[in-house]
C-alpha cells in the first residue's frame, strides 16, 4: 500500500519492509559478533519492539534468552513521564550483559529511564539496540550501541509502531502526511 489512513490521519509509505529488514540484517551481523560468548539477555520493550525483536533475534547465531517488558509510568504523558518500574522482568540480571531492544528513540527519555531502572540491579553492562532513531529529536545524552535506521523527526507508524494503538501490524513504515 502507498498510503494508509488511521483515525484522523493519512500516512504515506516511507520505508519498505525489505529496506527495514536489510537494515536489521546489518546490525544483526555486528551484534552477533559483538555478543559472542557473552550470554546476553535480550529485553524486548513492548509493545512497539515486537516486530523488530522478532526479525533481529532470528538472525542471532547463538541460543538467545529473551524477556519481554513493559514500562509503567507515573503520568499519562507519553514521552516525559517518569518510569516507575519495569513489568515482566523475571530474570536476575546481576553481572549479566543486557541488550535492550527498542522500536524507536525519539527524545531519549524512555531509554534513560530504563537504564536507571536496570542499573539498580547491577548488570555487567547494558547495550541498546533500536530499530529507529530520530537524531534531531534527541534531548538527553544516551549512548545507542546499535541503530538500524536513522530518520527525520516526523511521526511514523508500522513495523510495531502505532498511532493511538493502531497500525503496529503494517510490514512497512509510513510517515504522517502533513495537512496542507
Ligand atoms: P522517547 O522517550 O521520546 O525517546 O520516545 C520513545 C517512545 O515514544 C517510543 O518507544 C515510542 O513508543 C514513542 N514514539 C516516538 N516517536 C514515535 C513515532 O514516530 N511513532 C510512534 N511512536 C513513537
Ligand atoms: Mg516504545
Amino acid at each position: 500500500m502507498e498510503t494508509v489512513k488511521i483515525k484522523d490521519k493519512q500516512f504515506d509509505l516511507f520505508i519498505k519492509q525489505n529496506d527495514i529488514e536489510n537494515a536489521i540484517e546489518n546490525i544483526a551481523k555486528t551484534m552477533s559478533a559483538d555478543l559472542k560468548g557473552k550470554n546476553p539477555l535480550f529485553i524486548c520493550v513492548l509493545n512497539g519492539a515486537f516486530m523488530f525483536a522478532s526479525e533481529l533475534l532470528k538472525r542471532m547465531n547463538e541460543p538467545a534468552e529473551v524477556s519481554f517488558v513493559k514500562l509503567s509510568s507515573y503520568t499519562g504523558d507519553k514521552t516525559e513521564g517518569q518510569v516507575k518500574s519495569l513489568i515482566g522482568l523475571n530474570e536476575n540480571i546481576q553481572g549479566r550483559t543486557v541488550v535492550i531492544l527498542e522500536d524507536i528513540v525519539d527524545t531519549g527519555h524512555t531509554m534513560v529511564n530504563m537504564l536507571e531502572v536496570l542499573n539498580l540491579s547491577s548488570p555487567k553492562e547494558i547495550k541498546i539496540a533500536t530499530l529507529l532513531f530520530k537524531p534531531e529529536a534527541l534531548k538527553v545524552d544516551v549512548k545507542l550501541d546499535y541503530v538500524a535506521l536513522e530518520i527525520p523527526p516526523d511521526f511514523i507508524v508500522g513495523y510495531g509502531l502505532d498511532y493511538d494503538g493502531y497500525g503496529r501490524n503494517y510490514p512497512n513504515i509510513y510517515k504522517v502526511k502533513e495537512n496542507l
